[in-house]
């Protein structure tokens, strides 16, 4: 990671870990200058995921600053926190069983089941347990540089089949509760299932290459995102499984990854191409909040194996 920390003239940049990972000190993502955001998108680029801590921003508030990093959208069965457009509330309760899963408690990256799924996503920590309740984040970069030369070679020649039946359709992997989001013991988020067919919205397939060329960095990653990815195209999924659970253990290799503690405020900032991440649920009896804001991806990924995407059922989508 090219990642000199000594060249911020306006913001201060802390690694966290070796992989991924910076806490960002020096600004206020209410009011900043152009010379502050060119310095925060540089550091973005170089570390995947930054940290604000005490923003305490509004929805309002984080939609206004997403809004410099591209279009915003939201997960088409969540309704918005009142006030606010795209951001919403991710909660679970100190009364939630022990045991009960929480949203986000397996790797995976957010609704890569679009065609042109978020490139970046905020967290805002607004109520956190005294301890737990963390989120980790893997480097996907580190996973396929960490890959030798012959596995490279086979990668850049595969698709992955995507779809949302492996996390809430009848064979999901998640276990008991995964059936439907708002199954989910204890978390309380504000669905909208009227207006969608839940079925059909997460039987439906989408393809996209293995390896992706990150569209602001150039840089591979490999695009695998937990469970979202069923099977590899021209494959069945008992053939694609074995390679499948090798490459999201290499994703998952503690090396590649950093924690994020979680404060009151503290606001982070994470791609969502080229890292996974994972709410660490090991906080039962106590309440946590977040607000949680998707950036819209400008494009569906390409790499290797699709260099070339169909831009008119892009625009359709
Ligand atoms: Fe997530």
């Amino acid at each position: 990671m090219p990642n000199n920390t000594d060249s911020y003239k306006k913001i201060g940049v802390q690694p966290i870990a070796g992989a991924l990972g910076a806490e960002v000190t020096g600004v206020n993502l209410r009011h900043f200058d152009d010379a502050t955001f060119a310095e925060v998108r540089r550091a973005f680029a170089d570390n995947v995921v930054l940290v604000f801590r005490d923003q305490n921003l509004s929805g309002v508030e984080m939609e206004t600053f997403a809004r410099r990093l591209g279009d915003l959208s939201i997960v088409a069965y969540i309704n918005p926190i009142e006030g606010a457009t795209y951001t919403a509330r991710l909660l679970r309760l100190a009364e939630a069983k022990s045991g009960a899963r929480n949203y986000g408690d397996r790797w995976h990256n957010d609704q890569s089941i679009r065609l042109v799924p978020p490139k970046a996503f905020l967290l805002q920590n607004v109520d956190c347990p005294p301890y737990g309740g963390g989120t980790m984040f893997s480097s996907l970069y580190k996973a396929y540089d960490g890959l030798s030369d012959g596995m490279k070679k086979l990668c850049e020649s595969l698709i992955v089949v995507h779809s949302g039946s492996g996390v809430f359709g009848k064979t999901a992997k998640g276990g008991a509760g995964a059936k439907k989001p708002i199954q989910a013991e204890g978390s309380v988020t504000s669905f909208r299932f009227d207006d969608l067919d839940f079925e059909k919205y997460m039987s439906a397939e989408v393809e996209h290459p293995l390896v992706v060329v990150h569209p602001e960095t150039g840089r591979k990653f490999l695009y695998v995102t937990g469970d979202y990815c069923v099977r590899f195209k021209d494959m069945t999924e008992i053939e694609s499984k074995p390679l499948l659970d090798y490459l999201h253990a290499q994703a998952a290799r503690p090396e590649y990854t950093c924690r994020v503690r979680w404060s009151p405020g503290a606001l982070v900032l994470a791609d969502n191409l080229c890292a996974q991440h994972f709410a660490v649920n090991d906080y039962a009896g106590y309440r946590r909040e977040m607000y949680r804001l998707e950036i819209a991806g400008d494009a569906p990924p390409v790499g290797p194996a699709m260099p070339v995407r169909d831009p008119v059922r892009a625009a359709a989508e």
